[in-house]
This record gives C-alpha cells, structure tokens and sequence, in this order.
C-alpha cells in the first residue's frame, strides 16, 4: 500500500505515455497520424521530482490563505503538469499561465488541460522571459528550468510583487559540487569544499536571488528551502520594501572555515546601527582557534534564516488536514517535522559533521544519544539537520565541539587517547589542548526520531530533455499514393 502510494502510476496505450500524479492525470507523449506522417510529441517528466511538485502546491495553497485569489504562473511547464494540479488542488486560484518554449508542449498542454476538464488555465507558447516582462502581476511564478534558474531571474523578480517565487536549480554540482569555477561565474560566490554542502548550495543560491530582487528595489523573504539530491528547490516571498532591502547587508556575508578541523565562523557584511545598517567592525578571523591551521574563504552567502517557521507550521496543518492524497506525504511530514524540530537553532548558519569532526581526532562510533547528551549537558541546543544525514545544528561554539568529542575519546580510549597521533598535527594541537566544557554523558538527553531521510528509489536523479517533436513519413501511406500516380 505505502509502495503504491510511493510511484506515480505509469500507462502506456498504443505509443501514447500517461501518469498519474497527485490529482492529475497527465499525457506526457502523443502520437497522431495526419497527411502520410506520423507526428510524436513528447515533453520533460520526472518522477524523482513528485516530492518538489507536491511541496509547490503545498507551499503555495499555504501562501495562499488570507489572499485574493492567485494568479500563478507555470513558467517552464512541458506537460502542463503542475497548473492541471494548481488549479485541482489548491482552492484558492483565480488563473493560471501554463508557458513552454517547446512546441510538443503547447498541444501536450491543451490536451492535459481538457483531459483533467479544468477551465482556468491559459496556455502560452513563449519565451518565459518575454512573458515575465509583459505588465501582468503574478502572485505566484513557479521556475523549473533544465539546470541554472540564473537566466530567468531577472524577469521574474520583475514580475512579482508580494508574490511568492518558487526556484528549482538542478546544477547541483555548481551549487553545491566540485564545479566551484561555474559557480563563482553564475552566482558570484566563492565556494570552498564542506560537509554541509545541501545548505551552502542552498544559501548560495539565496544570496544570488537576493541580489537580484536587491538591484530591482526588492528584497526576499525565505519561507522554506529543500534540497532533493540532485537538484535544491527554494520559496521565497519577494516583496518591495526599502527597509527589509536595506537589511540585506546584515542578511549576507563570508563563512570562514578551517581546511583542517572544519570549524568555522560567520561573518555579517553589515550590522544594525542606531541609524541603519552599517558596514560589520567586528575583528576578521584569521586563523583557526581550535586547531591553528588558516581558514579558507566561503562567500558570498546568505547567511540569515532559510526557512520561516511559521510558514512550516501551516503547511504541516494544511498536510493532514488537505493533502493526505499526496504520493510523498511521508516524506514532506518528516522534512517539515524536522524543520520545526529544529527551530531553535535554525538562527545558527551551517552545521557540523560530528562523524567527520571525530574522524579528525581518530575516534569513531559516538552515538546519536551520546552526541545529544554531550551538548544538552553542557546547556547547549543541538538538533539534526534535515537536510543531509549525520550532520547537526547547534549554538554551542567551535572549541566546545572539539571538547565533546576530546572528552569522550578520553573516557573511551584511556591512556591511549593519543595512540597514532603524529605530534605537529593539527588533531594532536586539539587532543592536548585544555578543555574549557566538560560535558557529562550520563545526561539524558531528549531528541526528536521523526524519520527525516529516505533511501532513493530506482532510476532517482535527473533526466535529460525529452525529444521534443519527432515526425514520421508513413510508408503505408507512400506505398498507396505511389500506386495511385503508377
Ligand atoms: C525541466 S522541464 C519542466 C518540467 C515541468 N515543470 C514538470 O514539473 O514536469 C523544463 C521546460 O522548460 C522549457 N523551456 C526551456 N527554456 C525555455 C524558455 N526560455 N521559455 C519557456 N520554456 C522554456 C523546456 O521546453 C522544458 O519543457
Ligand atoms: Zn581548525
């Protein structure tokens, strides 16, 4: 039952493609024979992406609430898909613009809005950026490009007023791998090689966007930020403020992080004055406290929150109480869940591998429990990251870290704490170090067990393009016609 839940529903009928999805039954390849030819069209369809589409309609059906009704559009659309299931799962929805480039996708999209019999959807064959540039005032733009969302950022930050913006990238390995060259081209940041790489990917991404809307007189609120593996999905509330544009420069800044231990700091541009925001005065780190080595740079990012917790609370509400059909209800419970839980140390940037840090000292196999009862006993708040798994957020500073994970290889190893640990190196500059927090694991800690991470089902990770038009000469047809003229 829970596996049905889990696939999309696949048919395939004389060449003819269709799937079920949310509520929506959707054509995703055509086939018609006309004039000796035989034309097939087939559009983009990935159901790896069912989680980012039943999010988006959460999101918006949440954003929704206490508004007029929305007029959303589906700017990058193939098959229609997520207007069919705006304008049947959301109840709040004046009109919706469904716009594809493709050809294949204008009579995919006709078809699929006639096949689900909905009557708002206005379907457009055009440029999306040209679309975004006409004077029409969408209160939701849902952005679903093939890879990079940079080259249509500036439009539709033109296009929206207090409207919601919704940003899928799946350029993850320039957002968040090895390809930090494209990424300082396209986004404009430096990015250094990190743990939490789902949340600098996500925050990099935050910061370009941020920009944009900042060059157009706009800031950005973030309501929620999601990263799906291979691809990172952000909502973000634009809105035409000068206060909230002028907060920015304390809403971006450097993360300094050292190559050695992977400790690190977060350092604002700006900070609030008396009269406005002012550039930051604090002292820059140079090098690292913990182990000595030299940080390396990360940034330009946003480094304020990425989620609006009580945005999360409404939409887990609007999950059970509207959306209980969703394929990945499961999955977006135990994501949103793990934001909440989260909530008071999401004000913190970044997190911390608490396997890899103790790795770096030569010790291994410090449970979850243990982890939680080290931090809470020393007063300290820690939660687990729900963005990737063994990482976790918390308030307490760099050098208590270490001395957790200090003390309990002293409990554990005895004597031999510093077996195998070359002198002059920097994990043996920590173990010798004076330790100023103690922590006590006896504590009994208390953590949340929401399931919060899924293994990926077969064929999961990003599809190339579709074929888009492919058109056959019948020789049945040929063969007749040719008969006709002998
Ligand atoms: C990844 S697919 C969209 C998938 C769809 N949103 C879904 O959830 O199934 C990207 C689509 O963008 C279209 N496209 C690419 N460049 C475009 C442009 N400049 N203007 C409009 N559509 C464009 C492509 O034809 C393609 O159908
Ligand atoms: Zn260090």
């Amino acid at each position: 039952m829970k596996l049905m839940k889990e696939l999309s529903m696949f048919i395939e009928k004389d060449g003819q493609k269709f799937i079920k999805e949310g509520k929506a039954l959707i054509q995703t390849k055509r086939i018609e024979k006309k004039d000796g030819k035989q034309i097939e069209e087939e559009v983009f369809y990935n159901p790896a992406q069912i989680i980012n589409r039943d999010l988006t309609v959460l999101a918006i059906d949440t954003f929704s609430e206490n508004r007029q009704p929305l007029t959303i559009l589906d700017a990058l659309s193939a098959s229609g898909l997520r207007s069919v299931r705006f304008a049947q799962e959301i109840q709040n929805v004046k009109e919706i613009y469904a716009n594809d480039l493709s050809i294949a996708s204008l009579a995919l999209i006709d078809e699929n809005v006639k096949l689900n019999n909905i009557q708002n959807v206005k379907i457009y064959n055009m440029d999306a950026n040209k679309l975004m540039k006409e004077d029409i005032k969408f209160d939701v733009i849902d952005l679903d490009p093939y890879g990079t969302v940079c080259p249509f950022l500036d439009s539709a930050i033109h296009s929206c007023n207090d409207s919601l913006l919704c940003i899928t990238c799946t350029d993850s390995r320039v957002l968040c791998g090895p390809d930090t060259q494209k990424c300082f081209a396209q986004y404009g940041t430096a990015r250094t090689k990190m743990n939490c790489f789902a949340e600098n990917g996500l925050r990099t991404l935050l910061y370009t966007v941020s920009q944009t809307a900042g060059r157009l007189g706009k800031a950005i609120r973030p309501l929620i930020s999601f990263y799906g593996e291979f691809y990172l999905r952000i909502f973000v509330q634009v809105i035409k403020d000068k206060v909230e544009t002028h907060k920015m420069f304390s809403q971006i800044g450097n993360i300094f992080l050292c190559g050695s231990c992977q400790s690190f700091h977060v350092y604002p541009y700006g900070q609030k004055e008396d009269k406005g925001y002012k550039i930051n005065k604090k002292p820059i780190p140079s090098k690292c406290e913990v182990c000595g080595s030299l940080f390396k740079i990360n940034g330009p990012v946003w480094i304020d929150q990425i989620n609006d917790i009580e945005f999360i609370k409404k939409m887990l509400i609007n999950l059970e109480t509207k959306h209980t059909h969703f394929q990945t209800f499961d999955k977006i419970m135990g994501k949103l869940t793990g934001i909440v839980n989260q909530s008071e140390v999401s004000c913190y940037p970044y997190s911390y591998n608490m396997t890899y840090q103790a790795s770096n000292l030569k010790c291994s196999n410090i449970s979850k429990k243990e982890i939680f009862a080290g931090f809470q006993s020393l007063g300290f708040k820690i939660a687990q990251c729900y963005l990737q798994v063994d990482l976790y957020k918390t308030n307490a500073p760099n050098q208590a870290i270490y001395d957790i994970i200090k003390t309990w290889k002293k409990m554990k190893y005895g004597e031999n704490y510093l077996k195998n640990i070359e002198e002059n190196t920097p994990a043996y500059t920590i173990l010798n170090s004076e330790t100023q927090f103690i922590p006590d694991f006896t504590f009994k800690p208390v953590f949340s067990s929401a399931k919060m991470f899924y293994p990926n089902q077969e064929g999961f990770g990003p599809k190339s393009k579709a074929i888009q038009r492919k058109v056959i000469e019948l020789e049945e047809e040929q063969t007749s016609k040719k008969q006709k003229i002998d």
